[in-house]
């Protein structure tokens, strides 16, 4: 099916919709991957969205088609080829990228930078044209360089407000509060414990320490249990390895889904939701930490800044920070080649 169709059809669909002031319009960049289709799907079914924009560079017309028989009130536009992004991100409140490659066994998240930073780019490019007031959540791995390279795009542009832009690190959480659930034997959603850093191996920092309900380990299974927190992502790159490859598609689009209701209920003013992410701040020594923050209708209403710690974690705070340190100056970096290549280019033309 040619673009046009994919328009024609998102046409019908949004006269169909209805729509309240409280409804919100969402986009999804990369909608027809792995994690895009059941975070697609999680959200077709989301109260407060009036209009799922869905964007992909393939696939578009199959997962429009399929999204658009559910019986929810959610409308679907659907938007394929790069030359419709614009249209996609139109008007958008808020905008989750989950594109690009994902890891393969052996691989690290920071592997996938090589391939990953031009989509991160031309989407927040686009982000900043068409919405810049969007809250912007990054999942596309390496979240922590990506989210450091989107801000400096976005602040080119002149449209950075360290307030929207967010990377998605609440898989983090929700497999903690999976783990720790298992060991205290209570359900996962009664777990509460900030995991603060940023998210690969050693930069992510679940603080037991602070766990709700109290957890009591002793050193060793302590270690275990952080060291499994880190890994998590691994075990399941190997996990399914066997089937095709590729790594966390479910429980990412579901963690994506709850940040997305997250900011959804903010927007709206329903309560002040509380969610860890990976920000600009400046609560610890890198420029990009994710903490607990308060968020609002403008965003991140406040960061409540870095969790208590133990002498245990921090160390661990400490060998994250270095890390991080690193990564985030991968994205930068990164920003400031192309931008030199970018004007070589415009000179070597004018000469
Ligand atoms: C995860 O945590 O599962 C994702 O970041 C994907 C990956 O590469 O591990």
């Amino acid at each position: 099916m040619n673009n046009l169709k994919v328009r024609q059809i998102t046409r019908l669909v949004r006269n169909f919709g209805t729509t309240t002031k409280n409804d919100f319009k969402v986009a999804v960049v990369g909608a027809c991957g792995g994690i895009g289709q059941p975070l697609a799907l999680l959200l077709k079914r989301h109260k407060l969205i009036s209009k799922l924009s869905i964007y992909d560079v393939v696939k578009t017309p199959g997962v429009y088609a399929d999204l658009s028989h559910i019986d929810t009130k959610v409308c679907i536009e659907a938007f394929q080829c790069a030359e419709n992004l614009p249209a996609a991100l139109e008007k958008a409140q808020v905008v989750m990228l989950v594109g690009g490659m994902a890891r393969k066994p052996g691989m690290t998240r920071d592997d996938l930078f090589a391939k990953n930073a031009s989509v991160v780019e031309e989407v927040t490019m686009i982000v900043a044209e068409k919405c810049p007031k969007a809250l912007f959540g990054i999942v596309t791995n390496p979240v922590n360089s990506c989210v450091p390279l989107a801000a400096e795009v976005l602040k080119k542009k002149n449209a950075f407000d360290p307030k929207r832009l967010f990377g998605v690190t609440t898989l983090d959480l929700v497999r903690s509060r999976t783990f720790i659930g298992q060991i205290l034997g209570v359900e996962p959603s009664k777990v509460a414990l900030p995991v603060i850093g940023g998210h690969s191996g050693q930069t992510i920092l679940p603080v037991l320490s602070q766990c709700k309900p109290t957890l009591k380990l002793d050193k060793e299974k302590a270690t275990k249990l952080i060291k499994r927190i880190q890994e998590a992502g691994t075990e399941v790159v190997k996990a399914k390895d066997q089937d095709g490859g590729g790594s966390a598609t479910l429980s990412m689009a579901h963690s994506a889904a709850v940040f997305t209701d997250a900011l959804l209920k903010a927007l709206k003013g329903d309560g002040k939701p509380v969610k860890c992410s990976f920000v600009a701040s400046d609560v610890s020594d890198c420029a990009y930490f994710a903490t607990p923050l308060q968020l609002g209708k403008n965003g991140v209403e406040k960061n409540l800044g870095l969790p208590k710690l133990s002498a245990d974690e921090e160390k661990l705070y400490c060998i994250a920070v270095e890390q991080l340190k690193k990564d985030i100056q991968k994205g930068i970096d990164y920003f400031k080649k192309q931008n030199k290549d970018e004007k070589k280019d415009k000179k070597d033309k004018k000469c």
